[in-house]
């Protein structure tokens, strides 16, 4: 135990829909002091993700649930200040699941170090992190895109979303995005070039979709679920590849809803296909260096959306994902180097 405090973020119980201040438990606990093989780690950045949803839900998924009374769980970028481990020494800047906390005590092995940054920190957690690897896997591999094929894309303007359209441009498809409002839509087509962008929230839009897609649809990288799923699953053109990243319409729901319009999986004569982009770990470093030259050469254009902040903004932060008040990837900014 050291002198150092350690704000906290807990779960305090499970939430039914979504959660709101009862579920968490705000806590101040004396920074645990490293042990053998150990770093103490100070946090600058959290990573707000979609999954920490399901991981209050009390059902072991790639990963166990996190307990109640434990620290929220959450990957996270910091500066090491003390090392017990040959691997890193003090100031050396790193990523892991570091928690809701100021300060993490993790063992050198979970650490991966970030070296001399060649790009603005926090996008080590977005392009550079598990965002921009589910995008680049979850398309190339399982997606499978090939030139003049349309991809569609939905929650097109968030971190995933907006790195898997600016990819399938690189590989010379057409690109359709699903969104919520007109601001993103116009984000999308006349930053992003995209081809087209359907807003979800406005009337008629299944039509719009319809009309956007006259080839149909060859891969459609789902990160929303439900009605928009639906919506898709009846564009799809023969061979067309579902890509099932994440179902965010469905998270704080207590049934996921649908699909009822499978049939066409059949008719189509389609794949719909899930992913764990940490089924990837080992080529990484392949994406990473990609991603790296696309973003320096101008042709991927990458948005972080930071919020600076405190520990106890947490449960506010997370609510934007939810919201789509979020553009682009979302951390909390709690500290500086
Ligand atoms: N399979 C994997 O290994 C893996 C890894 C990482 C992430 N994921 C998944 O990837 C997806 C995107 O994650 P991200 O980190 O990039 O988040 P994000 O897209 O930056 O943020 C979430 C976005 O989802 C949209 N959204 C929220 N509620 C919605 C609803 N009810 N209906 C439709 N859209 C809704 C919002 O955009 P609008 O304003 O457009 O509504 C919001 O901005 C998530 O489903 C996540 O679980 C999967």
């Amino acid at each position: 135990v050291s002198e150092v405090q350690n704000p906290q973020i807990r779960l305090a119980c499970r939430p039914s829909g979504e959660p709101d201040e009862s579920t968490w438990h705000y806590v101040e606990v004396p920074a645990a002091a490293p042990g053998p093989d150990q770093v103490l780690v100070r946090n600058l950045y959290l990573s707000i993700d979609p999954a920490m949803r399901s991981w209050l839900n009390p059902v072991k998924t790639y990963v166990p649930p996190v307990g109640i009374d434990e620290v929220m769980r959450a990957l996270g970028l910091g500066v090491v200040e003390t090392s017990n481990s040959p691997k890193f020494a003090k100031g050396d800047l790193v990523s892991g699941v570091l928690g809701v906390q100021a300060y993490a005590t993790v063992g050198a092995k979970h650490l991966e170090s970030i070296g001399e940054p060649r790009l603005p920190l926090q996008t080590y957690l977005g392009a550079l992190g598990m965002t921009g690897m589910t995008a680049y896997f979850g398309l190339l591999e399982v997606g499978q895109p090939k030139p003049g094929q349309t991809v569609l894309v939905s929650a097109a303007a968030g971190a995933v979303g907006s790195l898997v359209g600016q990819i399938a441009k690189i590989r010379g498809c057409r690109v359709v995005g699903i969104a919520g409002g007109a601001d993103k839509c116009a984000y999308l087509v006349d930053t992003l070039g995209f081809d087209a962008a359907v807003d979800y929230k406005a009337e008629g839009w299944t039509k719009a979709l319809k009309d956007a897609c006259p080839d149909r649809v060859d891969v459609f990288f789902d990160n929303v679920g439900g009605e928009v799923l639906e919506a898709a699953l009846l564009l799809g053109a023969r061979g067309a590849r579902y890509v099932i990243c994440g179902m965010i319409s469905q998270y704080n729901s207590a049934r996921i809803a649908g699909p009822s319009n499978y049939a066409t999986l059949i008719l189509n004569r389609s794949r719909m296909e899930g992913f764990v982009v940490f089924d990837y770990h080992a080529r990484y470093p392949e994406a990473v260096g990609q991603l790296t030259q696309w973003i320096q050469e101008g042709r991927i254009q990458n948005r972080d959306h930071v919020v600076a902040g405190q520990v106890r903004d947490f449960p506010a932060v997370l609510k934007k994902l939810f919201s789509g008040e979020n553009h682009g990837k979302l951390s909390l900014q709690i500290g500086s180097v």
